[in-house]
């Protein structure tokens, strides 16, 4: 892992007085996990962007979507979500073991909130795991720590999710950098699945966003498309390639989202193999492991 970023202090303290992402995020979803703070940024969010529920919801179908062609057409059955956010049925967990039980899933996000939901809320299936770690992607060397690598093993391919969380890093924190060493962690054959707010559409509803989210101590950053698309370099782009969310690999009762209201740009890319890993590393896992004791359960 590179050298992170220094964390300022006090960053992990619940404050239901000041708004953050994950519960403004809720509110967007219609959740109720969310307090006056979080309803009165979010409502500002959605003066700037009138289609911001649009935009997350079609996000969490990027999701759901990338999820089980990664657990069943690439036979992924470890992944590592950063950013998780407040659990959300269906969650990622959910998807996978739907594909595959025995998939196992480490939950990552910085608000200690979203953690005491993941641990109450999520329920692994017993053929699977389902854990979940309090970490900052900006400080923390999320891949090398103790209890994600208790679950996963770095030496099998895994699922690295980066959706809707990349947006939340500046550009002063070295977002690229971030994404390449978690990658470097991963095995040949590993994937990422990234989606990130982009400015294109309408950058002054974008830009007004961004400051809601500054002032409320949250830095956020929408990016262009070819922004997006360095987050995926050096990585082979997973048909259809960087795309609005709700046109990547869309369902057949998709509604009639428009680029502009999903304002969104989602990818899934595979690592490539080394020259002499390659068969074994694109071999399905067959992995009939038990529950974690550290389970989400
Ligand atoms: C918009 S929500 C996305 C939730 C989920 N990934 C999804 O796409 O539906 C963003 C999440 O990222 C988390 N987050 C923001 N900045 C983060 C950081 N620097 N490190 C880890 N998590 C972060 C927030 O707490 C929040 O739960």
């Amino acid at each position: 892992m590179t050298e992170k970023n220094c964390r300022p202090p006090a960053t992990c303290e619940i404050d239901t007085t000041v708004p953050h992402p994950a519960r403004m995020y809720d509110y967007y979803l219609g959740g109720k996990d969310n307090f006056p703070a979080d309803q009165e940024a979010a409502e500002r969010v959605r003066k700037a962007v009138p289609f911001i529920q649009t935009v997350a919801l079609e996000n969490r179908g990027f999701m759901h979507r990338a999820t089980r062609t990664l657990a069943g057409e690439y036979g992924v059955r470890q992944f590592v979500d950063i950013g998780s956010g407040i659990p959300t049925s269906p969650n990622l967990h959910e998807v996978a073991q739907d594909e595959a039980p025995e998939c196992r899933v480490v939950y990552v996000d910085n608000d200690p909130m979203v953690l005491d939901y993941t641990d109450v809320l999520v329920l692994s299936a017993p053929e699977g795991c389902a854990g979940s770690l309090q970490a900052d992607v900006r400080y923390d060397a999320v891949l090398d720590h103790p209890d994600l690598l208790s679950l996963i093993d770095l030496d099998r391919p895994v699922a690295l999710s980066l959706n809707a969380v990349m947006h939340f890093v500046p550009d002063e924190d070295a977002p690229y950098e971030i994404v390449q060493s978690l990658v470097d962690r991963l095995c040949p054959g590993s994937f990422l699945a990234l989606s990130h707010v982009t400015s294109q559409f309408d950058p002054e509803a974008w830009a007004t966003t961004e400051k809601i989210y500054r002032k409320a101590g949250t830095p956020a950053r929408a990016r262009t498309e070819k922004e997006i698309r360095t987050f995926f370099a050096g990585l082979e782009l997973v048909d259809p390639g960087l795309t609005s969310t709700h046109l990547w690999r869309p369902g057949r009762d998709q509604g009639e989202t428009t680029a502009s209201e999903s304002s969104m740009l989602a990818a899934v890319a595979r690592k490539p193999f080394r020259p002499t890993a390659t068969a074994q590393a694109a071999s399905p896992l067959s992995v009939n492991e038990s529950r974690e004791p550290r389970s989400g359960s």
